[in-house]
């Protein structure tokens, strides 16, 4: 696909099979990974210490970790709360935004729902004309995977409007300074999800914790459909532990060496002859067409894994997703992409 991508309401991209690929898949063992979107360096050694202190005896209490992350539901990552949503909620007309993560839609099919999707053109920019006026639920990624775009706080909230939820997936918010386009701090959240993980930044796929920030009525709707214990212990200590205040300073300065490695990048990228690159990319990755239908196979031949981009609906072969590394892989990385530019 080229930088025109098809505007507005399309079903475009990938069947439903392709909703249930993620970039852990697009790992090729041996290869630089740039596929995967989790924080590379792994849990930082202090929260994995305390962690591991958690007592794995007690069934987990839930009580200090509430307190410590506000009124919150608390879930087995993000990905519970796409299901827990699916599940409880009875929508009429569901909506999700794309290019972005799939499990959203792929939750929704899985609860027997219909699906329309949105499909923002490049440079995928959220725009409130194009969602249906009557749809009553509304999923959108902020910033968004894959196409790294933070929308502003003011358009999300134009979204929301009587008899309609809209679901935020945050699960990237803490990639931005400051959180100036989260809608997570907002004192009314009526009509409104916000989704937030602890996978992402901290490097804690494999624990499997995340909250969700809504209306009472609604908290209480999902955690009616949770189980018994749903958070583990450690999980929950993961929780306390990152919103102690190092842990928050800890973010910020995370956030702003992530921004410096990301603008080297993106400069790299900027030397290449590209199709398109998303500009104002504001996550852990960078999205790009390449133009170059095989370019994945040609970077492996390199050395590097990164994640397909037509997997997301409103992307076609030729985009790949890279994670942002540290400044001499990203230069490695961008020799190889020229060479397979040069080859192609
Ligand atoms: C945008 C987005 N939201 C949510 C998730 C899932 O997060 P969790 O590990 O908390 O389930 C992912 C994982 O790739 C993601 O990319």
């Amino acid at each position: 696909m080229t930088a025109e991508a098809a505007p507005g309401n399309a079903d475009v991209g990938v069947g439903l099979a392709g909703l249930e690929h993620h970039g852990d898949a697009d790992l090729v063992p041996g290869l630089t990974d740039l596929a995967v979107n989790v924080r590379s360096t792994g849990t930082p050694g202090w929260l994995a210490a305390r962690i591991c202190g958690t007592d794995l005896a007690a069934y987990p209490d839930q009580r200090t970790a509430v307190e410590a992350a506000g009124e919150v539901l608390l879930t087995a990552g993000a990905a519970e709360a796409f299901v827990l949503l699916a599940r409880v909620l009875r929508p009429r007309h569901a909506v999700v935004v794309h290019p972005q993560f799939t499990e959203p839609e792929a939750a929704l099919r899985a609860a027997g729902h219909e699906v329309d999707r949105v499909v923002l053109p490049f440079p995928f920019a959220l725009d409130p004309a194009l969602i249906p006026a009557d749809a009553d639920l509304v999923f959108v990624g902020n910033p968004t995977n894959p196409t790294s775009v933070v929308h502003q706080r003011a358009v999300l909230l134009e979204l929301v409007r009587p008899g309609r939820l809209v679901v935020v997936d945050e699960a990237f918010a803490d990639c931005v300074t400051g959180e100036p386009e989260s809608v997570a701090a907002q004192a009314d959240l009526d009509g409104l999800v916000v989704i937030r993980s602890l996978t992402k930044t901290w490097g804690l796929a494999g624990l499997r914790v995340g909250y969700v920030l809504a209306a009472p009525d609604v908290v209480a709707l999902l955690a009616a459909a949770q189980p018994l214990w749903p958070v583990s212990a450690p999980a929950l200590t993961a929780c306390v532990a990152t919103a102690s205040d190092p842990a928050l300073r800890e973010v910020q300065a995370w956030a702003r060496a992530l921004a410096r490695e990301r603008g080297h990048l993106l400069a790299c990228l900027a030397d290449l002859d590209l199709a398109a690159v998303v500009p104002d990319a504001s996550a852990s990755f960078v999205l790009f067409d390449t133009g170059i239908a095989d370019v994945r196979t040609r970077l492996h031949r390199r050395g590097f894994a990164v994640r397909r981009g037509e997997t997301f609906p409103g992307l076609m072969p030729g985009w790949i997703r890279v994670a942002v590394r540290d400044t001499p892989t990203s230069d490695r990385f961008a020799a190889a992409l020229r060479e397979v530019i040069n080859h192609a």
